[in-house]
C-alpha cells in the first residue's frame, strides 16, 4: 500500500506518495523531477545513482524509500547549489565526456571530500564509479586538487 514518505531534499522539506519498497532514485526522477541522478545498472554496482543519505553516500537504486523518512537526501542539483569547489576542478581538468556517470561520482566525491577523506580513500571508494569514457584519470586528478 502506498505511503507518504516525509523527508528532506537538498535542505527543503518533501514529501512522496508510494510503496515503501519503491527506490529512492525513481522518485526523486519521477515525483520530485530531480533528474540528475541517473539509472545505470539499477542493481547498485555502477554508482551512476549515487546520492547522500544524511550525508554517507548510499546507491538510490537499493535504497527503498521507506529507509529515508524523517532523513536528510542530498542529489548533485544540491552540490551544483552549493558550488563546490570540485565542480570548477572537475570544470578545469575537462573531466567530463558523455557526463553520465558524472553525477554520481561528484556526489560521492563531494561528500567525502566535506568528511575530510584522505585522496587515496576517496580514489579507492569512487572504484564502482568508472567513467567509461575514459575521463576517469582526470576525474580522479580533480578530485585530488581539491581534496590535498
Ligand atoms: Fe547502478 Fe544504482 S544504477 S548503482
Amino acid at each position: 500500500m502506498k505511503q507518504a514518505v516525509e523527508f528532506y531534499l537538498n535542505g527543503k522539506p518533501v514529501a512522496v506518495d508510494g510503496l515503501p519498497s519503491m527506490p529512492l532514485l525513481f522518485a526523486l526522477r519521477g515525483a520530485l523531477d530531480h533528474k540528475g541522478t541517473r539509472l545505470g545498472c539499477g542493481e547498485g554496482h555502477c554508482g551512476a545513482c549515487t546520492v547522500t543519505l544524511d550525508g554517507v553516500p548510499v546507491t538510490a537504486c537499493t535504497t527503498p524509500l521507506s529507509a529515508v523518512a524523517g532523513r536528510a537526501v542530498g542529489t548533485v542539483e544540491g552540490v551544483l547549489a552549493q558550488d563546490h569547489p570540485l565542480v570548477a576542478a572537475l570544470i578545469r581538468h575537462q573531466a567530463g565526456q558523455c557526463g553520465y556517470c558524472l553525477p554520481g561520482i561528484l556526489t560521492k566525491a563531494a561528500a567525502l571530500i566535506d568528511q575530510g577523506r584522505r585522496v587515496d580513500e576517496i580514489q579507492a571508494a569512487l572504484d564502482e564509479n568508472l567513467c567509461r569514457c575514459g575521463a576517469h584519470a582526470r576525474i580522479l586528478a580533480a578530485i585530488a586538487e581539491v581534496a590535498s
